[in-house]
């Protein structure tokens, strides 16, 4: 694990970190080979479970699937999201980080904030937890989802944390929905690893969902790129099946015993 952490610091001001989510087994290992880091993140709270936040997350639910995607991740790092309300202090986040690798195996773990979490960051780095930080827009806390770094307090303040969060030895941070200049100004100050989301091709990595990659999941946010169409796919495959059922195309002497 120590390996794939010094790997990802390493690709700082050399090659781009590639970063995408999975939420079970099978998406994982058809991923794996491509990416430096697969994160289990709590988006799933609104891509699987239609929550209308990730607030709703619960430790089992990011357990349980953390848990299917560590049996397809073996190349990546792989990294699982701490949920809304399980890192409230010091102690509790330390239970709860404890718990999450000891049933899942992930290699480190990831919670939104800046200021606010340092002191429970710092925690969980002196019990030799690996945590990637989160700034920009935090989906756990948002009432807004527009992009961060729009006023010189908004700037001031993500800057300020960027710092904090290295100092506190984050071996990344994930920038979500930051002004581009903003981006650049962190990515050239912290010496850790930026992975962006929303905050521009001056970050050092990037990171998607993996379903809206896909096609799966109908978000429509500016920072999704679809680079394939799984629902067409999908949809194809069911309309042929019901047609060869309708029909008793299938199954054939070959697909019967
Ligand atoms: O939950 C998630 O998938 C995330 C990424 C979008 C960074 O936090």
């Amino acid at each position: 694990m120590q390996k794939k952490i010094s790997f990802i610091k390493s690709k700082k001001n050399k090659s781009k970190i590639v970063c995408l989510t999975a939420y079970s087994k099978n998406t994982a290992s058809i991923i794996d080979k491509h990416c430096d880091v697969i994160l289990v993140g709590d988006s799933l709270g609104s891509v699987l479970y239609n929550f209308s936040s990730t607030k709703k997350v619960t430790l089992d639910m990011m357990i349980e699937h953390s848990k299917s995607v560590r049996m397809g991740v073996k190349k990546s790092l792989m990294v699982v999201d701490m949920p809304h309300n399980t890192y409230r202090t010091s102690k509790e986040a330390l239970e709860n980080a404890k718990k999450i690798i000891s049933k899942t195996k992930c290699d480190a773990i990831k919670l939104e904030g800046g200021k606010k979490v340092v002191q429970i960051i710092k925690t969980l780095i002196k019990n030799k937890i690996q945590v990637m930080g989160h700034l920009g827009v935090l989906p756990q806390s948002a009432t807004s989802f527009k992009f961060k770094g729009k006023n010189i307090v908004e700037r001031k303040n993500i800057l300020r944390d960027s710092k904090l969060l290295e100092e506190v030895g984050v071996f990344s941070i994930v920038l979500e929905c930051v002004e581009s200049s903003l981006a650049k100004e962190i990515t050239k100050i912290v010496r850790v690893p930026t992975i962006g989301i929303g905050a521009s091709v001056h970050c050092d990595g990037q990171v998607l969902v993996t379903d809206d990659l896909i096609g799966l999941n109908k978000i429509k946010a500016r920072f999704v790129k679809r680079y394939s169409n799984i629902e067409k796919q999908i949809n194809n495959a069911a309309l042929k099946f019901k047609k060869d059922v309708v029909t008793t195309k299938f199954p054939t002497k070959k697909h019967s015993y």
